[in-house]
């Protein structure tokens, strides 16, 4: 029978439905091709994973904040598959803890220190990510589905969110590269285009061509940025007039206004992908399940994060006239070391776990609401951040002796970091604590349709009657 009309029993697809026999006859790469290929993507996906987390804190645009979050935990699941399938592949890994090409770290270099959003999102979107999905689209066209079975699932998987990626960003360059910026880093993208051509483009399959390249944006180190940048919808950033926590556990007051304060604490979790950036950036040579694990719960508090904007939009309630503080991750950043900012993060989750006053009495205050919407994101914080808790005991108690040292030494650093913050804002006209909450809960009244409670409008605790280092008034992160 020829190759073309090869059919299996009773024309049963041949092979398992992989190939057709005259495809799987003609096609396929060897296993020092395919490890090649594949040892291109681990590396580009470790370093770029780690590039989109490190720009989390400086670019102030929210949705991209977002983005970079989702876009760094894709790549860093998909690192230990590439580095896993290398293995199988008759090859030790060795060597794979360094790039396989120079060219390739020189355009990973540019991008990490790309100096303006601009620059940022078309050296990521435009160049790396549509560099990375063409390879592993000609990988899966031109290898052979059934030799190289385990390949093709990894290269497909990945794909699959790679080019999620890729579409996201295409969208993003649109809204944020203008004309005047696409001039301006002409010369630099034609630079990034040269660097994929020595190196035969980004997975090595193509003839690598002879340029000259001159470094411009890597020519110093990178050098990580703790302040915590946000866009200018954010106003009013140091502002601690607010105690969310205080109100919600103050049983005098009903479940219904508490659900603002749960999106308001929600919406906050912004600032914990801006200090676990300076966490993960800062902390060098942890085996990359470190990475994964710490990139997967930035990822998760930046779900919550927006989990609060779907909150405050089911409210009719403009975020943006709420004061949504960057004072956590600030004072982390710019006065704590990675270890103790990592234990002020285990140190807070922890006290999360008391039912309660942590995750379980919120999603209580928010069922009894009867709001199918705030019970659905307490449920999910609450699952999110027992997942938190297991990362905080893996990584962060084994480095600091156990666990009654890791809290001790938390709750301490906590305390330091938050000294005498709250005046000290003020002392320095960063803020005056103006207190929002009778406008934001006003608003919401007028949407539920009820006439505001004059005790519920008069709430006036704030952060320095209340510090939230107090382990039973404990800041959610
Ligand atoms: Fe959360
Ligand atoms: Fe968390
Ligand atoms: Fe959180």
């Amino acid at each position: 029978m020829k190759a073309e009309n090869y059919t299996g029993y009773k024309g049963l697809p041949p092979l398992v439905g992989l190939h057709t026999m005259s495809e799987a006859l003609s096609r396929g790469l060897t296993v020092m091709d395919s490890v090649s290929r594949l040892k291109r993507y681990h590396w580009t996906a470790k370093r770029l994973s780690l590039i989109f987390t490190s720009r989390i804190t400086a670019m102030p645009v929210y949705e991209l904040k977002m983005a970079f979050s989702l876009h760094a935990h894709y790549l860093a699941e998909h690192v230990e598959c590439f580095f896993n399938r290398v293995r199988e592949m008759r090859q030790p890994p060795y060597g794979m803890d360094k790039t396989p090409h120079p060219s390739l770290d020189i355009l990973l270099d540019e991008v990490q220190n790309a100096p303006t959003t601009e620059a940022l999102v078309l050296g990521l979107y435009e160049v790396i990510v549509p560099a990375l999905t063409r390879g592993l689209r000609r990988h899966l066209e031109e290898d052979n589905k059934l030799f190289d079975h385990p390949t093709f699932r990894v290269c497909r998987m990945a794909l699959l969110e790679f080019e999620e990626m890729e579409a996201y960003g295409q969208k993003a360059v649109a809204c944020l590269a203008d004309t005047a910026a696409r001039t301006q880093y002409a010369d630099w993208l034609q630079l990034l285009q040269d660097l994929l051509d020595t190196m035969g483009d980004l997975d090595g399959t193509q003839p690598q061509q002879e340029r000259s390249i001159t470094p411009v944006f890597s020519q110093t180190p990178y050098e990580y940025k703790g302040y915590p940048a946000r866009d200018e919808r954010f106003r009013d950033v140091f502002n601690m007039g607010v105690n969310a926590e205080a109100f919600l556990l103050d049983p005098s007051f009903e479940p219904l206004p508490k659900t603002i304060m749960l999106y308001f604490k929600r919406m906050r979790e912004i600032d914990v992908p801006e200090m676990m950036s300076s966490i993960i950036t800062e902390t060098k040579e942890k085996p990359w399940l470190y990475y994964k694990d710490m990139i997967r719960q930035l990822w998760d508090e930046a779900r919550h994060a927006m989990m609060g904007e779907i909150g405050f939009t089911s409210l009719g309630i403009d975020w943006k006239e709420i004061p949504l503080n960057i004072t956590w991750a600030y004072l982390l950043n710019t006065r704590m070391t990675p270890r103790e900012r990592h234990s002020i993060l285990y140190f807070i989750e922890q006290g999360l776990m008391p039912a309660k006053t942590g995750k379980q009495y919120e999603w209580e205050v928010a069922v009894s609401t009867a709001n199918k919407l705030s019970e659905l994101i307490q449920d999910y914080d609450w699952a999110d951040e027992v997942l938190h808790a297991r990362i905080g005991r893996d990584w962060i108690v084994s480095e600091l002796g156990g666990q009654t040292e890791a809290m001790a030494f938390g709750n301490e650093a906590w305390s330091k970091a938050l000294g005498n913050s709250f005046d000290e804002f003020e002392a320095d006209k960063k803020t005056e604590h103006a207190n929002w909450w009778p406008a934001i809960y006003r608003q919401a009244c007028t949407h539920w349709g009820i006439e505001p409670d004059p005790k519920v409008l008069d709430y006036q605790t704030t952060y320095r009657e209340s510090r939230p280092d107090q382990v039973d008034l404990v800041q959610e992160k």
